[in-house]
């Protein structure tokens, strides 16, 4: 194994000023509440800097390879917008029944053969670990876009950008998880990531067949933040400042009737919303399918389409600092 800091050419003294410089992006573990204040700083500088100019020529000459062994929309595209709106360019391997995946090659050595055209590259994959699996073979930085029900780190980066653009804080926050927490890889990462902030309470409400996974709950207990779990949402809304809403995630389950049964267990609509306060936020990963109804879109509260906008914030800012330019 060949070993890091990955990308040697930067000088040492610009190093130091670029701390995250050639690192991977693996799981919110790697964050200290230090590195999330740096993060929402950079990611608002992008905001402003997009809002004015455009695009800019900050990554000009720069790669990034997008490799998705997993369906997705806003994850994929807004990491190739972030790249073209920071002046570099894009490899898209979005249909890896066309690569030579298809013929039968392995994760290590697709990344290897990536890693020789591009100077970053952003992978989701099925199984828990493959980001880090592709990272221990891999000179340039590799950022996880989502390892199987395991961590989905630049999701939750994003989503905290979020909360701080519309509410202002992120301390002082009682949130509450909604849907899918067994197999929903964003709110494992999101709800690692807040034990970072003071006065957060976390509420879990789903199906008893998709709980959150003891593993994060025991993570979340050591750090000392109050954890609620319950199968109906009535008793915590009030008390929400915000509601985090999953997708039933259809393609984890083994037994399709079984997600049948769970798939429309909870919808969020504005008769439900009714007891929930003026100032909170509904946020959700998207894609939804019947989790929020549309009927609710139109609610100041709804902030998830603009969670999508602030996610390309986020990773134009996680571009710039592994490639030693913030
Ligand atoms: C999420 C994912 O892929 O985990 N989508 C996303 O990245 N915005 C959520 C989901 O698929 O339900």
């Amino acid at each position: 194994m060949l070993s890091k800091p990955k990308s040697p050419y930067l000088p040492f003294g610009d190093q130091q000023k670029a701390p995250w410089y050639g690192k991977d992006i693996l799981s919110v573990k790697q964050f200290s509440r230090a590195d999330l204040e740096y993060i929402i700083e950079v990611a608002h500088e992008m905001r402003i800097m997009v809002e004015r100019i455009g695009t800019f020529d900050l990554l000009k000459g720069k790669i990034l390879a997008n490799l998705f062994y997993e369906p997705s929309t806003r994850t994929a595209s807004s990491f190739m917008a972030a790249m073209e709106r920071l002046g570099g360019a894009v490899i898209p391997i979005s249909e890896v029944r066309y690569s030579s995946v298809a013929k039968g090659e392995s994760l290590p050595d697709t990344v290897r053969t990536l890693e020789c055209y591009a100077d970053v590259i952003v992978l989701r994959h099925p199984e828990v670990g493959a980001a880090a699996l592709a990272a221990k073979y891999c000179r340039k930085p590799v950022i996880n876009a989502g390892d199987g029900v395991g961590e989905h780190p630049t999701q939750a980066l994003l989503d905290t950008f979020t909360i701080r653009e519309e509410l202002g804080r992120l301390d002082n926050l009682t949130v509450t998880m909604l849907g899918d927490l067994k197999y929903g890889r964003t709110v494992h990462s999101l709800s690692r990531l807040l034990t970072r902030f003071s006065g957060i309470k976390l509420n879990y409400v789903s199906p008893d067949i998709l709980r959150m996974p003891k593993e994060v709950i025991d993570e979340v207990a050591e750090k000392g933040i109050p954890q609620h779990e319950s199968g109906s949402l009535d008793k915590v809304l009030p008390e929400t400042d915000v509601l985090y809403v999953t997708r039933v995630q259809k393609e984890r389950f083994e037994d399709g009737a079984v997600y049948e049964k769970v798939k429309e267990a909870f919808v969020v609509n504005p008769e439900v919303m009714k007891p929930a306060k003026r100032d909170m936020i509904v946020m959700h990963p998207l894609p939804r399918i019947t989790e929020i109804s549309m009927s609710f879109d139109d609610d100041p509260r709804a902030a998830y389409f603009r969670q999508m906008e602030y996610g390309l914030y986020v990773r134009m800012a996680l571009l710039a600092m592994v490639l030693g330019k913030a």
